[in-house]
């Protein structure tokens, strides 16, 4: 186990400090407004091809995707598809300065990459996401947790009997026969009365099993439906085998409580509920602007966690603008009146063809003030000479290319904070279907390096 050796005294007394300013930070304090400094930004031109300081990171291309998360401790529990790993984390935390007892967090926190990296270096961690899925998934992954504990519950779940399952929504019946649900709720019930760390931690186990018998199978964005017979005969195998592949997981990396702060919570990364000038670095990856719509990708999983279809529509509708279903925010127009669309951004929207489908153009401008608001929140609680770190993906649309990297650098500039450099980790090929029509082109998929000015 890694507990009790770097980490063994626990919170530092400024690491105390800031974990109760955490604690009891405003709900929503003053948005930081400095959009003075901006004026005239919008007429500016971040050209990253040609700008001196953005830098090739072909090394980064691997770590740009979730494919070593799929074998690493607490990374594997649950993965999302456009993680990106661990290892990109690290990369940035080693080129910042950040103190040793750091707050690292993540205003769009998935599955949670960024927040187990910076546990796993002893820093605070804390995570904002508007899904209860990345809440839970995150919760468990940065759980300390007692392996006695864990045992005691999972003989608990184990021994509980079958029940009816309750009435669910038309979805979930399709994706399981009844005889699923009756294994799946069986083990579900038990688990929902489990107290602490142990709770997140099962129901995550439950839904990565639970996933390898869904008829509704993840196909990119969406998911397509298969058919296949009963398999509820292997539903408790399953999920032991994914337990005990968790539980060699607590054993090959575990934190004692109070080691150092670590949260997922919900909330909305254009409003986050904690204390200006308090973060030392952010590292995210915002949904890319390519219809990604999660509450789609995740829809069995959020049903299963206990979610509503109604729930999952709002969750839909509140997220960011990545896809043509999410509306526009409330409460932020007179934030938004600073607002100045990027050329870049405005150019993008004139070259789109005149047949192109109008939700797109809608779609995107969306997209950007939601960036825009996420920017002026990371400018808000990032402390002076704080650090950022936007993972993100240029998207192509009807043949257009947008610059979603130089975009997001501007943006960031109009929010407040400073830009650095942009890493450019790779090339990705466009989707199969604007291939057909347009051809390839490649799209960049890139870190925008970003700080808060220092106090004068
Ligand atoms: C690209 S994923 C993040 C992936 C993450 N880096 C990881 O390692 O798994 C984007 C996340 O943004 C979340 N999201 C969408 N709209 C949001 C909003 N308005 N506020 C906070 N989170 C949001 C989605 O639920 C999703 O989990």
């Amino acid at each position: 186990m890694r507990s009790g050796s770097r980490w063994a005294d626990g919170l530092s007394v400024r690491g105390r400090l800031r974990a109760s300013l955490i604690r009891w930070g405003v709900a929503h304090p003053a948005p930081f407004l400095n959009h003075g400094a901006a004026a005239g930004i919008g007429e500016r031109r971040h050209d990253l091809a040609r700008h001196d300081d953005n830098q090739a990171r072909p090394d980064l291309a691997a770590a740009a995707t979730s494919k070593d998360l799929r074998s690493a401790p607490r990374h594997q529990w649950f993965c999302f598809p456009h993680s990106y790993s661990y290892r990109l984390v690290n990369t940035v935390l080693d080129h910042w300065d950040l103190p040793s007892d750091g707050i690292v967090a993540d205003n769009f926190s998935g599955s949670g990459t960024t927040l187990v990296a910076a546990r796993e270096r002893g820093l605070t961690a804390l995570g904002f996401d508007l899904s209860p899925l990345s809440v839970t998934v995150g919760t468990a992954k940065i759980a300390s947790y007692n392996l006695l504990t864990l045992e005691r519950a999972l003989r608990r779940v184990m021994s509980a009997p079958l029940v009816d399952s309750p009435q669910v929504p038309d979805r979930l019946s399709r994706a399981y026969t009844d005889a699923e649900l009756r294994e799946i709720f069986a083990l579900l019930h038990p688990i929902r009365t489990l107290r602490g760390s142990s709770r997140p931690f099962f129901v995550v186990a439950l839904l990565s099993a639970a996933r390898q018998f869904s008829r509704a199978v993840p196909d990119g964005g969406w998911f397509r439906w298969q058919e296949w017979a009963d398999r509820s005969t292997e539903i408790r195998d399953a999920f032991e085998d994914v337990i005990s592949q968790m539980m060699a997981d607590v054993q090959a990396l575990n934190w004692s409580e109070g080691e150092c702060t670590a949260t997922a919570r919900r909330a909305d990364a254009r409003q986050l509920p904690i204390s200006s000038s308090l973060v030392d670095g952010l590292i995210t990856s915002p949904p890319y602007a390519n219809r990604h719509d999660y509450s789609r990708v995740f829809h069995m999983d959020l049903l299963l966690l206990g979610e509503a279809e109604s729930d999952v529509t709002r969750l839909r509708h509140r997220s960011i603008r990545s896809h043509v279903e999410a509306k526009s925010p409330r409460g932020f127009k007179r934030l938004l009146e600073a607002y100045k669309p990027p050329l870049l951004l405005n150019e993008a929207l004139q070259a789109l063809p005149p047949n192109a489908d109008k939700r797109v153009e809608r779609f995107l401008r969306g997209y950007f003030q939601d960036i825009y608001l996420s920017l002026i929140e990371v400018a808000r609680i990032l402390r002076p000479g704080g650090r950022a770190a936007y993972v993100v993906g240029n998207v192509r649309h009807a043949g257009v290319m947008v610059p979603v990297d130089e975009i997001t650098a501007e943006l960031a500039e109009q929010a407040g904070l400073e830009f650095e450099v942009a890493w450019i980790m790779r090339e990705r090929g466009n989707a199969a279907q604007q291939m057909g029509r347009y051809g390839r082109q490649a799209s960049r998929e890139s870190v925008v390096l970003l700080s808060k000015r220092a106090s004068p």
